[in-house]
Order: structure tokens, then sequence, then C-alpha cells
């Protein structure tokens, strides 16, 4: 399948500025992935990100969009293509919630009747009563839904592409967390391309697929998040993720990463049980529940898969097999097994061993 997004030793120099916003960033975004550009403020995110949507145009390099180079495809059908959301959802204030939503389908010519079901079908999936929130004004809504909507006005005409420009940022913590729920479940649903801007960290390792951190206009380092943490490639990396924290590697990891394939010695009936979507992190307080002892693994529909000992979360918190082969089942070695009989629920950073891979 061909990339959704291509950046082409991609730079940007503002006129009259001293030094680039974006200098030689090459990516390859691909369909269906969420790609979380992660970097401090002032280090070239939001710049880079307009010139996918061509609201800047580089000053070198090339952007390929879909198989088609941004600057030699109209804009107008460029950004049809690309859903655009921002933290300031400038909603249109004297316009309904349906309205907004159905601002491209109108301008699409789609007839009253499919605007409406799209609409109601973006609400509900947006998780706003159509029947309750469609005739309501941006000024009736709290923080969270204007920014609910703003991402259904967004998706109204179906682009295969989604850019994020640190949507969630003027949230409270709590409407952040649903809303990065919901937008998991949504690229779930809806296999939408998303490159999603962040200065948040902890944003960045829940949502990202893969994360690009961006320091000075430059791309320090690309890759899962798991790859980061275990393999930082510069210290800024390293600085910025945590890499030496321990929860941070567990965090990012999931049950089914590390887990024995097997059935349970015990069943999900006699105690306690985790699903296989659960993060380590988690998994990590229901082992220290039961005293370290093999938690057994079910799915989605409650059906045990398997087993997660102590001895593999802790491996792959240590880089262990989690990071070097994802999802591989095999048995624990090495790490801090060493140390692994002892649960502890300590917070403290701990070092990674000379098997985690860092260069
Ligand atoms: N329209 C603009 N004109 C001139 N300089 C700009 C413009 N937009 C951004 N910059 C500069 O480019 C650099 C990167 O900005 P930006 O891409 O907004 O960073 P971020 O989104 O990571 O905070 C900053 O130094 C900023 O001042
Ligand atoms: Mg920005």
């Amino acid at each position: 399948m061909e990339p959704a997004i291509v950046l082409d030793r991609v730079s940007k120099t503002f006129p009259g500025a001293a030094a680039p916003a974006v200098a030689g960033c090459s990516l390859t975004v691909h369909a269906g992935e969420l790609l979380v550009v992660l970097g401090s403020s002032g280090s070239g995110k939001t710049t880079l990100l307009k010139m996918i949507n061509r609201i800047h145009e580089p000053t070198a390099g090339r952007i390929v969009v879909n198989g088609r180079d941004v600057l030699h495809t109209p804009v107008t059908e460029l950004r049809r293509g690309i859903g655009y959301v921002i933290q300031q959802v400038g909603l249109f204030p004297h316009q309904t919630v349906a309205q907004n939503i159905g601002t491209v389908p109108r301008i699409l010519g789609w007839d009253r009747r499919r605007i409406a079901q799209r609409v109601d079908f973006l609400l509900e999936l947006m998780q706003l009563p159509p029947a309750q929130y469609r005739d309501r004004l941006p000024r009736q809504l709290s923080g969270g839904e204007q920014q609910r909507v703003g991402i259904a006005r967004a998706l109204a005409a179906d682009p295969p592409i989604l850019l994020m420009d640190e949507p969630f940022g003027a949230l409270d913590a709590i409407t952040r967390a649903a809303l990065q729920d919901e937008l998991l479940d949504i690229q779930r649903r809806l296999k939408k391309t998303i490159v999603f801007v962040t200065h948040d960290v902890d944003e960045a390792l829940k949502l990202a697929d893969r994360i690009v951190v961006m320091e000075k206009g430059r791309i320090e380092q690309a890759g899962r998040p798991i790859e980061l943490l275990s393999a930082p490639a510069t210290p800024f990396v390293r600085r910025l993720l945590g890499a030496d924290n321990l929860l941070q590697h567990l965090r990012v990891l999931s049950v089914r990463d590390v887990m024995e394939p097997r059935a349970p010695a015990r069943t999900a009936e006699s105690g306690p049980a985790v699903t296989a979507g659960t993060n380590l992190r988690d998994a990590l307080s229901v082992l220290l529940q039961i005293r370290g002892e093999p938690v057994p693994v079910v799915d989605e529909a409650g059906a045990p898969v398997g087993q997660l000992r102590w001895e593999h979360v802790m491996e792959a918190a240590s880089g262990g097999r989690g990071a070097a082969r994802p999802g591989t089942p095999g048995r624990p070695a090495g790490g801090l097994a060493g140390t692994a009989a002892t649960p502890r629920a300590s917070d403290e950073p701990v070092r990674r061993g000379e098997e985690a891979g860092a260069g």
C-alpha cells in the first residue's frame, strides 16, 4: 500500500528568520497509522503540519500526499482529503452544531438528507446524542464538547487523513483522557491516517503507533514508543521520554506483547484476570495484588488466551523481549529477572541492562 504522506528533506525558513523553522525533515506516514509529532514549543511541529495541507509551502524539499506532490495538487482538492483539527476549534459561533459539522458536505453539494444522516452518525461517534446536541450553538457547549464537534466537522466528508495540532491542549485532564480514548477508538473503527502534534509526552506515549521527536526544526528520532524508550537515539530523546524510567516502558507495552500464550494453571473465575490489551503498567498492579503469582489473560470476550508472569513484565521493563520482538512468546531471560521474585511497588527509575540494545 502506498504511504499516505511522504516528506522528503523538507525545510521551511520564514522570511527574515535567522534559522529554519523546519530543517531537512524526511518522514513517511503509513496509511491507517497514528503518528505523533512530539516536541517542545517552537520546535517546528505546527510548521511541519501546516506544510502537509499547504497552509505553508516548503522552501526546500517535497511533500507527497496520497501519491501526489502537494504543490501540484489544487489546494481545495488537497484539503478535501485532509481533516484539520486545532486547539481553538474555530467553530462558527452563529451556526448550530449540525451546521458546523455539515460545512464541508454543503460545499461539496451533498443533499440535505445525506448531510443530516452524516451529522447524526458523527455526533453518535463523538458520544454526543444527536437529538440533544444537533441544534445547539457552540457557546452552549463545554470545551470538551466543542472539541468533539471540531473533530466531527473535520471528519464530515470522510477524509482519509486527519491532521491534529494539540487538539486537546486546552482541556482539563479528565476530559482530555476521555477524548484520547475516543480518538483511539475512532482510529480503530475508521482507520484514518492521523498526524497528531503534541508537546505532552504522556499523550504521545498513549496515542502513538509511532512517535517523531522534533527539536529545533529537526527530527531527532522516529519509531514506535517502545523503540524510542529502549534505544533513544540522542540524550535529548532519552531525557524527554524519561527512557530511564521503568514505568514508561510498561505503559507502552500490552499484556499480549509479553504473555505466555497457553492455558493458565488457574482459571479466570478463581481470581483476578487481565485482558490481553491491558498495558503492562496496569497489569503490574494486578500482579502486585496477588503477590506476583501468574495471572490468567483473557480476550475481550473473557476467553482464556494465556498467562502473565512477573518475570515477563520485568523483562519487558528492562528493554528485553517486548522491545526486541513484539508479540513473540518465549521464555523470560535476563533483564531484571534476577530480582523478579520480589514484587516492588517502587516508582524509582531502574537502569536498563546491557541487553537493552541502546546504541
Ligand atoms: N508564520 C510564521 N512566521 C514567522 N515565523 C514563524 C511563523 N510560524 C512559526 N514561526 C517560527 O517558527 C518556529 C517554529 O514554530 P512552530 O512550528 O509554531 O513550533 P511549534 O508548533 O513546535 O511550537 C518558531 O521559531 C516560530 O517563531
Ligand atoms: Mg504549535
